[in-house]
């Protein structure tokens, strides 16, 4: 069984999903839940589903980050993990930390990439006069939202939307997505999912 750790910086909706569909005769167990922010709500929410948990905040390091990641690999690798998922953890890693995990980290990003790497990505959408969005998982590389694809889930544009109707309608399709993802990549299978 794989063993794989989740890294979150919000509400961690997408974590719940995750750590849900790992029962069973699911390939991997969720052991453990990060985040850079202590009072992220998605914590609270793996301790109730009985994940261990833990919290290095950011800030202090002012930013450093090859020191903040140092403090985040000893509480990472003491776990153990085969996988690492991000999951809405909004703080750039660097080469470094990201070649401790080579190939075995995977993250999911609001657009259909490679378009509307990095932040506002439904916003960015609209603007464009898109009339299809998306999300993506793809695996970790150094360069930024830029790795090879894992998988795609595709949602319509309507006229109405503003960014957080179309975040909505994407959040569903990811919460679809990255679970779905993650079990077959446990399984040994990169090859790339598409849904919708
Ligand atoms: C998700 O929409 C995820 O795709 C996005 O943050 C949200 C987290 O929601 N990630 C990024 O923007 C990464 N740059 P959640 O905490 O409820 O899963």
């Amino acid at each position: 069984t794989k063993r794989v750790a989740i890294l979150i910086s919000g509400g961690g909706s997408n974590m719940v999903k995750l750590v849900e569909s790992m029962v069973g005769d699911h390939p991997a167990r969720a052991v453990l839940v990060g985040s850079n922010d202590a009072n992220a709500a998605g914590l609270k929410k793996a301790a109730e589903m009985g994940v261990d948990t833990f919290a290095v905040d950011h800030r202090p390091f002012k930013g450093d980050r090859e020191a903040f990641q140092a403090e985040l690999l000893k509480h990472l690798k003491a776990a153990k993990p085969d996988i690492v998922c991000l999951a809405g953890f909004m703080r750039v890693l660097t080469e470094s930390f990201v070649r401790e995990w080579d190939g075995r980290m995977l993250n999911i990003h609001p657009s259909l990439l490679p378009k509307y790497k990095g932040l506002h990505t439904h916003a960015r959408a609209l603007e464009a006069g898109d009339t299809e969005a998306g999300c993506t998982v793809h695996l970790v590389t150094p360069a930024l939202d830029d790795g090879p694809i894992l998988g795609q889930a595709r949602v319509p544009i309507l006229p109405e939307d503003d960014a957080d109707t179309l975040a909505a309608r994407v959040l569903v399709q990811e919460h679809k997505l990255y679970p779905a993802v993650l079990e077959r990549f446990a399984r040994g299978d990169t090859s790339p999912l598409y849904l919708g």
